[in-house]
C-alpha cells in the first residue's frame, strides 16, 4: 500500500476536482483534458487510486482466474495491472481516454507481452467484438464518468459496452467510491441481465 494519501476522489454530485484549461475554461474528472493535463504534471509517477491490488488480489482471483482475458477500462498510471501480472495473469488489455497516460504506460511496459495499452473512451469500444473479455475491472472510471457532463449518460454507454464486451458468465468488477444507492442503477440497466453482488471494503487510510 503506497504510503501516500490519495487524490480527492470524485464524487456523485457535480463537485468535481478542477483545474483550468489553456483557454481559461474549468476542467474536471469527466473530460479527457483535465486527465492529460494532471499525467503531465505527474510525470508518469505510478498511481493507484483508492486500492492497491494486494487488497483487491481476494476479490479479483475469485471471479477472475489467471487465465481470463481482462479488460482493464481506465487504467491511468495505477500497478494494478502489473502486479496482476506478477500474480500469474496472462492477457490484461488497457485502455484510457488519455492519449499521455496511454504513451507513458506503452513506453513502460514495452516488454510485458501480458500487458497491452491502447487509447480509447470506454464509452465507445467499438474496436473490440462482442464478447470479448472474460472479465472488465473498473477502479474509479465510472466514478470519473459521473463528475462530467451528461453523468447519466455517460454512465449509461459504459455500463452498456462493458455488457457488449463481456463473454456469456463474464464478470464486471467495479471499484467504486459511490455509494450503492447511487450506482446500483446504473449496473440493473434493464439491457443487462446481470446479478450484482456488493462488498463493502475498508477505506484507503485505515488500511495503511
Ligand atoms: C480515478 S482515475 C483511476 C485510474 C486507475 N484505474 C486507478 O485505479 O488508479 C480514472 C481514470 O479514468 C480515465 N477516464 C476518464 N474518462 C474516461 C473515458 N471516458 N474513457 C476511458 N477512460 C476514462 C482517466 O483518464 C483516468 O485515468
Amino acid at each position: 500500500m503506497s504510503s501516500s494519501s490519495p487524490p480527492p476522489r470524485p464524487d456523485d454530485d457535480d463537485g468535481a476536482q478542477e483545474v483550468g484549461a489553456s483557454d481559461g475554461r474549468s476542467l474536471g474528472y469527466g473530460e479527457a483534458e483535465y486527465w492529460d493535463a494532471r499525467y503531465v504534471e505527474e510525470g508518469g509517477a505510478p498511481y493507484d487510486w483508492y486500492q492497491r491490488y494486494d487488497a483487491l488480489r481476494p476479490f479479483v482471483r475469485c471471479f477472475a482466474p489467471p487465465a481470463s482475458r481482462i479488460l482493464m477500462v481506465g487504467c491511468g498510471s495505477a500497478l494494478m495491472s502489473e502486479d496482476m501480472v506478477t500474480d500469474g495473469y496472462v492477457e490484461i488489455v488497457n485502455i484510457d481516454i488519455s492519449s499521455v497516460v496511454i504513451e507513458m504506460m506503452r513506453k513502460k511496459y514495452f516488454d510485458v507481452p501480458q500487458l497491452q495499452y491502447l487509447r480509447m473512451d470506454v464509452r465507445d469500444m467499438s474496436m473490440f467484438p462482442d464478447e470479448s473479455f472474460d472479465c472488465a475491472i473498473d477502479k474509479g472510471t465510472l466514478d470519473s464518468l459521473m463528475c462530467g457532463v451528461d453523468a447519466p449518460l455517460s454512465a449509461a454507454q459504459m455500463i452498456l459496452e462493458v455488457d457488449r464486451l463481456l463473454k456469456p458468465g463474464g464478470t464486471f468488477i467495479l471499484i467504486t467510491y459511490g455509494d450503492p444507492s447511487v450506482r446500483m442503477p446504473h449496473l440493473n440497466q434493464s439491457a443487462c441481465d446481470w446479478k450484482v453482488v456488493l462488498y463493502i471494503l475498508r477505506t484507503y487510510q485505515t488500511l495503511v
